[in-house]
C-alpha cells in the first residue's frame, strides 16, 4: 500500500504551511555554494505541490523569503530573487495544468520591481484555477503582518469605518494578509529545527506542528504524505477533553 493510499481523504488538512529549511546545509554537505541548495529546493517545492494536489490539500503556504532574510549576504539575496523570477516564469504553465492558483503574502513592495511584475503576471494568469491555492510568503514576517493589521484597524476606527467595540478575533483575522484562507491545520518544518521563526503566529494558534530532519532539497512527495498521515493520527482537542470530542 502506498503512503498516498494510507491517507484518509475525508480528513485532509484544509491548509498546510511549510517552513522550507536546510537548503544551505544541504549545499554545504555537498561542498557547494548555498544557492545550489536553493536551486535544488525548487524540486522539493514541485514535489510538495504535486503531493498537495494528489492528496486534496486545498491551500499550501510556503515560507520562501522572510523579512529577516534581507540580512543575508547581498549575493545570496540576488540569487534567490533571480531564482524566484525564473521559477515563476518556468512554472506558470505547470501551475495552470494542475489547477493551481498563485497568491502572495508579505511586503511584496519591498521586492525588486522585476520580481513584483513577474509575480503579478503569474497571479493574473492563474486566477481561474480552483484546485489548490499556492500562497508564497515573500518578505514576510508575522510580526510585520500583525503590526500592519493593528495600524489598519486603528485607521479604520479613527475614520469611523470600524467600531472599536465590534472588534473581535475574527476582525483581526480579516486584517491579516491571509484573510482569504482558512488557518493552517498543519505546519511542517524541515531540517531538524524546532522553531516558528516569525511565521503565521496568529494563524498557527491551533495548528498541529510536524518537524522532520529531512533537509528541504531532499523533501519529496512521500515526506509530505508522511506528515499528513502523522497529522491524521493526532487527536485535535482545541482545549477540550478527549471525552468531549469523541462523543
Ligand atoms: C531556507 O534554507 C530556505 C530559504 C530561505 C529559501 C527557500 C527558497 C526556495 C526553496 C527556492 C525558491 C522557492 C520558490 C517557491 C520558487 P536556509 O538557506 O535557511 O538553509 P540553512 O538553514 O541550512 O542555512
Amino acid at each position: 500500500m502506498s503512503l498516498l493510499e494510507k491517507i484518509n481523504k475525508n480528513n485532509v488538512p484544509k491548509h498546510v504551511a511549510i517552513i522550507m529549511d536546510g537548503n544551505g546545509r544541504w549545499a554545504k554537505k555537498k561542498g557547494m555554494m548555498r544557492i545550489f541548495g536553493h536551486q535544488n529546493g525548487v524540486k522539493a517545492v514541485r514535489a510538495s505541490l504535486e503531493a498537495a494536489v494528489k492528496s486534496g490539500v486545498q491551500n499550501l503556504t510556503l515560507y520562501a523569503f522572510s523579512t529577516e532574510n534581507w540580512n543575508r549576504p547581498q549575493a545570496e539575496i540576488n540569487a534567490l530573487m533571480e531564482l524566484l523570477v525564473d521559477t515563476i516564469n518556468g512554472e506558470t504553465k505547470t501551475l495552470n495544468e494542475n489547477g493551481i492558483r498563485l497568491h502572495t503574502i508579505g511586503n511584496i513592495e519591498s521586492l525588486p520591481e522585476k520580481c513584483q511584475k513577474k509575480l503579478q503576471e503569474a497571479i493574473n494568469n492563474t486566477k481561474q484555477n480552483t484546485k489548490l491555492n499556492l500562497i508564497l510568503a515573500l518578505s514576510y514576517s508575522s510580526k510585520w503582518e500583525i503590526t500592519n493589521a493593528v495600524k489598519n484597524i486603528c485607521n479604520d476606527v479613527v475614520s469611523g469605518k470600524l467600531n472599536k467595540d465590534a472588534i473581535e478575533e475574527k476582525t483581526i483575522s480579516q486584517y491579516l494578509n491571509t484573510s482569504a484562507f482558512p488557518d493552517p491545520e498543519l505546519m511542517i518544518r524541515t531540517s531538524g529545527e524546532y522553531r516558528i521563526s516569525n511565521f503565521l503566529l496568529w494563524q498557527l494558534a491551533y495548528s498541529e506542528l510536524y518537524f522532520t530532519e529531512t533537509l528541504w532539497p531532499d523533501f519529496r512527495e512521500d515526506d509530505f504524505f508522511k506528515a499528513l498521515i502523522d497529522f491524521q493520527q493526532r487527536e485535535r482537542r482545541f482545549g477540550m477533553t478527549s471525552e468531549q470530542i469523541t462523543v
